[in-house]
């Protein structure tokens, strides 16, 4: 090597060394699906306490927790696990904050049972003792919890969808829960808000009615006189034209996170092709 290379070999590095260093401090926005527009904080640092350094390895460790997420057993689960993974991060700050004791204990009382039930105990990672009190003020302090009551699934069986991205799809009526056993629709709200600079780049004419059917099923009990099928997700063959029109672009948006889990194809059925499309016992639907 010369010594011109050389010297500008030392110059590069020096540059992307202090790039990474500069990097390492910034607050990135929080993209991972389950976690993002769901938390009251946007932003994040990494690498975390785990030794993740993308948000796609974090969001690998996290779609086993998605269903409990969603459950809707606390509203202080979701902001102890991703706030485990994803702790906050405030510009100007030199410190990420994690949950508090007391967001941690909120989120175990409310849903340890619930998760032993399915046979997973409260997992040793959200050990409650290990997070500072509130009263550190270094901490992200817990949500108010809904009454035991209320905070029980909603089932709601073919009513109008007033999802805001679902108007004008061609199926006016759903039902909840969804296959996430999803039934907060202002929870649903901002998830869905989530796919909106999706939906903006035009990737899939499909992607709207892919994504309410998914988010809440359609009910084709007041579309077609006939029916009375009252929970129907979009087909699978729905799924895959979106999938491959909109995944890369995603993953751009996104910052290289894969495909979410729950908008995996194989998940949903596929469209039975030698059945009448009037027949009532369809279980999926295509676009119209
Ligand atoms: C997070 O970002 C969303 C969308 O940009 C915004 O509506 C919301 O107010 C932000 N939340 C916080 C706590 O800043």
């Amino acid at each position: 090597m010369t010594s011109f290379n050389v010297k500008w070999v030392i110059i590069a590095s020096v540059i992307s060394i202090s790039l990474v260093a500069v990097s390492g401090q910034a607050c990135v926005r929080v993209e991972v699906p389950m976690c993002k527009g769901l938390i009251n904080y946007n932003f994040t640092r990494l690498p975390n306490k785990f030794g993740h350094t993308t948000q796609s390895e974090v969001y690998w460790a996290l779609q086993q927790w998605w269903p409990f997420m969603d459950m809707g057993c606390s509203q202080n689960l979701r902001l102890l696990i991703c706030g485990l993974y994803l702790p906050k991060c405030t510009t100007g700050s030199t410190q990420v904050q994690l949950p508090c004791r007391e967001t941690c204990r909120r989120a175990k009382n409310r849903c340890s049972q619930e998760m032993q039930r399915q046979n997973l105990p409260w997992s040793s990672q959200f050990r409650c003792s290990q997070f500072l009190p509130k009263r550190s003020r270094r901490c992200v302090g817990p949500l108010k919890e809904k009454k035991k009551k209320k905070s029980r699934r909603r089932h709601v069986t073919c009513q109008r969808n007033h999802l805001p991205m679902c108007s004008g799809i061609g199926y006016r009526f759903g039902s909840l829960p969804n296959m996430f056993l999803q039934s907060n629709i202002r929870e649903m709200k901002r998830e869905m808000a989530q796919y909106q600079p999706l939906l903006d780049t035009n990737c899939s004419p499909h992607l709207k009615f892919f994504l309410c059917g998914v988010f809440m099923p359609f009910c084709l009990k007041q579309e077609t006189s006939e029916c009375e099928v009252p929970f129907v997700v979009p087909c699978r063959e729905v799924c895959e034209s979106v999938q491959t029109s909109c995944g890369q672009i995603f993953e751009r948006q996104r910052g290289g996170l894969p495909w979410p889990g729950k908008f995996h194809c194989h998940r949903y059925p596929s469209r039975d092709y030698t059945r009448n499309p009037n027949d009532c016992s369809v279980s999926c639907v295509m676009p119209n």
